[in-house]
């Protein structure tokens, strides 16, 4: 697959109402997309519910600013008996249409699969 052809799990821009007190977006507001793009990519795989049980790893690499185009890549990193890794790479356009994608952070999540009643079950395992 070439590497234009990767599709995001989510693509956010954010807003002025994202930013910490200094003008650059809030660190937790970028965790809170990265947790969402995580889980899409780990309920699709599981085909139910999942909740997030660890934030494994998350560097912020660079700053991300008002305006810029967030794309939130994720991918399977380990699927366990009721858990599942996300690694997730976090890149910014700053000027839209330019192909300047650079990478702003980089994280890994852990989810559990859980039942209606929040208990971890099994992840179904899947053909190759
Ligand atoms: C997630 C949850 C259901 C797990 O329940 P539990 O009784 O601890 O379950 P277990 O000990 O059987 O662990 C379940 C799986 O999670 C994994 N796990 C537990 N704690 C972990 C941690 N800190 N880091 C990575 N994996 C972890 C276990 O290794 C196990 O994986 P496996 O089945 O693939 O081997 C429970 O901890 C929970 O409800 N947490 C709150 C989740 C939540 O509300 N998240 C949103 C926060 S706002």
């Amino acid at each position: 697959m070439k590497d234009t052809d990767r599709q995001p799990e989510i693509r956010v821009l954010p807003m002025p109402s994202d930013t910490n007190a200094s003008g650059d977006i809030f660190g937790g507001w970028l965790m809170s997309q990265v947790d969402i793009a995580g889980s899409i990519a780990a309920h699709r795989h599981v085909g139910g519910r999942v909740v997030t049980v660890a934030v494994n790893e998350f560097v912020f690499i660079k700053p991300v600013f008002v305006g810029d185009l967030v794309s939130i890549y994720a991918s399977i990193e380990n699927v366990g008996k009721t858990s599942i890794r996300i690694s997730l790479d976090i890149e910014a356009e700053r000027e839209r249409g330019k192909n300047d994608a650079i990478k702003v952070a980089k994280a890994v999540l852990t989810y559990v699969a859980v039942d209606a009643n929040r208990e971890p079950h099994k992840i179904p395992i899947k053909p190759e």
